[in-house]
């Protein structure tokens, strides 16, 4: 499996080996990623992190990882403290930032951007959210919180609950559920439905997925609610946000009749109700522990190290 210096642009880019290999080494990393058990496989080498957009977990997840392994981070995480005020071009920074670092980790609210800067630079460059594009390291956590938690991926039944229009995790994890095998439902309001692109090419990959406006129509078969946010930054008329917003509500009322485990990238806001936290059906800050041993497996897999 050769995964040094590559680059993580999108999941339509790994095959199923690659993310089984992924997986497999993150399991062996979460001692390190508890703090039971230390590392430096990666001393001395440096991770830059170019946040154009809001994030929590995906970037202190990534600085946890790197620093977990010995190694360090430099960047910003947020546009403003940047050049990018005076005027610089996106290129411009990745190139001067890619020369200081190891590896570089993008996260920017244009589709595209990752790819662009993976052509300019020489290091690997990880993308961490593309606009409404592709967030393939969340999706290797989502197949990792699955195995790890259910046992398997194939012949799980997934329900993809709320924005699949402007969600980057919904669609890198839609790819990735058909190569592995699950089954899939999409639940979301009708003007917030999967890209027709998407559709056509699961349905080119002889998967055929179920539709529906209505959570009450899955509950009772899925194996895991995969709920999102509605992703209010990305509608071009603010009128039509709030027309949708508060669409889903799941909380432990609802639940009472299903078996599912309930999985969000996060941030939520309205969508899962507290009380569903505590319960056996919250998953969602596990899966965001997850998210340090899989990205510490990236990591070690990706950057060249010192023999
Ligand atoms: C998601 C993102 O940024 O796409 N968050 C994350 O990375 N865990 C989901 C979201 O913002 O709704």
């Amino acid at each position: 499996m050769v995964f040094s210096q590559r680059d993580i642009i999108s999941i339509r880019d790994f095959s199923k080996d690659d993310i089984d290999y992924i997986l497999r080494i993150a399991e062996k990393m979460e001692p390190i990623a508890r703090s039971q058990e230390s590392s430096d496989i990666l001393s001395g080498k440096l991770l830059g992190m170019l946040f154009y957009e809001p994030s929590t977990r995906t970037r202190l997840s990534f600085e946890a990882a790197m620093k977990r392994l010995g190694g360090s981070t430099i960047g910003f995480a947020e546009a403003r403290t940047s050049s990018a005020t005076k005027g610089e071009k996106l290129t411009d920074t990745v190139r001067t930032v890619g020369e200081y670092t190891d590896a570089l980790v993008l996260r920017h609210n244009m589709e595209g951007t990752a790819r662009l800067a993976a052509d300019i630079v020489d290091v690997p460059v990880i993308n961490a959210g593309d606009g409404a594009g592709q967030h393939p390291t969340q999706t290797l956590l989502d197949l990792y919180t699955m195995k790890r938690l259910l046992g398997k991926i194939r012949d799980l039944h997934v329900a993809l609950v709320g924005d699949l229009k402007y969600g980057r995790t919904v669609h890198s994890l839609a790819y990735a559920l058909a190569m592995f095998g699950a089954r899939m439902s999409f639940v979301s309001p009708p003007e917030l439905k999967m890209p027709r692109e998407i559709m056509e090419d699961l349905s080119g990959a002889g998967v055929t997925v179920q539709e529906t406006s209505e959570i009450r129509d899955v509950l009772s078969y899925v194996d895991v609610l995969y709920v999102t946010r509605i992703q209010k930054e990305r509608f071009p008329d603010p009128q039509e946000y709030l027309k949708i917003k508060g669409a889903y509500t799941i909380d432990k009322e609802l639940l009472k009749n299903s078996e599912a485990m309930v999985m969000h990238p996060l941030p939520r806001v309205d969508e899962i109700a507290p009380d569903v936290d505590d319960t056996p059906y919250g998953k969602y800050f596990q899966q965001a522990f997850y998210g340090v041993p899989v990205r510490m497996a990236l990591l070690k897999s990706l950057i060249k190290q010192k023999i």
